[in-house]
């Protein structure tokens, strides 16, 4: 796979046989721009995954709402004390913690240092290119990108730290995320609803990327990552949005 990676245009090697030819030369070396491009693809497409492994946990226990505030609570305070006697209490929550700025860093930086590559190596648009090009969610990876981010950054100060929400108890997550998506707030409601749909257009591109990354090439498995991306997408847009619409239409109060 690794080989099939590191096959750059422009790089391929003539390897028919003529008679009377010089030996055949070494195939050139991969130029280290391309190498590097190919280990922050790789980047991106690694820390993607780990950031889509925590969302399915986390939408999968958001889920946890419907079976009742005892529940969600109790859910909650597990999620602090995963690990223990082994780890003191917390640990792994702050392990799952710098793992997961990892992840949201390196996608950031590796996605920021390729896009410049990208522009730098065509500095002029293409004449006969059309301005709009690609699919909806591809053209959305950088705004959607700063969405998610601002969208994280609120939602730290309102569901964890409780500093924006209405009741903010930490010992009552289910409390907190009741009164936070209730009628008289839709504007959160709206937000997180942006918020999550951009998740899902996010996504749909991101793996569908990573499929490419990762060495998938043929149309039929082109047709396949497609479709995967598609259903993921819309199973945690629809996983997530469940709660707050739970809330809003009094389903769950
Ligand atoms: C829309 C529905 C969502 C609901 C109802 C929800 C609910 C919650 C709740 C209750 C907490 C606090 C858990 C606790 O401290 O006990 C939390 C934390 C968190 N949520 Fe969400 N969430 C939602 C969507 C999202 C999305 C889409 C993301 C990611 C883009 C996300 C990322 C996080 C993160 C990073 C934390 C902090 C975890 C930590 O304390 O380390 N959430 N969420």
């Amino acid at each position: 796979m690794l080989q099939r990676l590191l096959t750059v245009p422009g790089v391929a090697v003539d390897t028919r046989t003529r008679p009377n030819a010089a030996p055949a030369r070494p195939a050139k070396p991969v130029r280290r721009g391309a190498r590097s491009s190919v280990a922050l693809k790789l980047l991106m497409a690694v820390t993607g995954i780990l950031l889509v492994l925590f969302l399915f946990a986390h939408m999968a226990g958001n889920l946890k709402i419907f079976v009742g505030a005892e529940a969600f609570d109790h859910y909650a305070h597990w999620l602090r004390t995963i690990g223990t006697p082994l780890l003191p209490e917390q640990w792994y929550l702050w392990i799952q913690r710098a793992g997961l700025t990892f992840a949201v860093l390196g996608h950031i930086v590796a996605a920021t240092i390729l896009a410049r590559r990208a522009r730098k190596a065509r500095p002029v648009r293409y004449a006969h290119r059309p301005k709009v090009q690609g699919s909806y969610a591809a053209r959305t990876m950088r705004w959607g990108g700063v969405i998610i981010l601002l969208f994280v950054i609120y939602h730290i100060l309102d569901l964890t730290t409780g500093d924006l929400n209405p009741v903010g108890d930490s010992a009552h997550p289910y409390a907190n995320v009741v009164a936070d998506f209730a009628p008289g707030r839709w504007y959160v409601t709206l937000f997180y609803t942006l918020a999550v749909v951009s998740i899902g257009f996010h996504l749909r591109h991101g793996i569908f990327s990573a499929a490419r990354t990762l060495g998938q090439r043929t149309a039929r498995g082109e047709r396949r990552a497609r479709a995967i991306a598609l259903v993921l997408s819309v199973v945690l847009v629809a996983g997530y949005l469940s709660v707050p619409f739970a809330v809003l239409t009094g389903l769950v109060k």
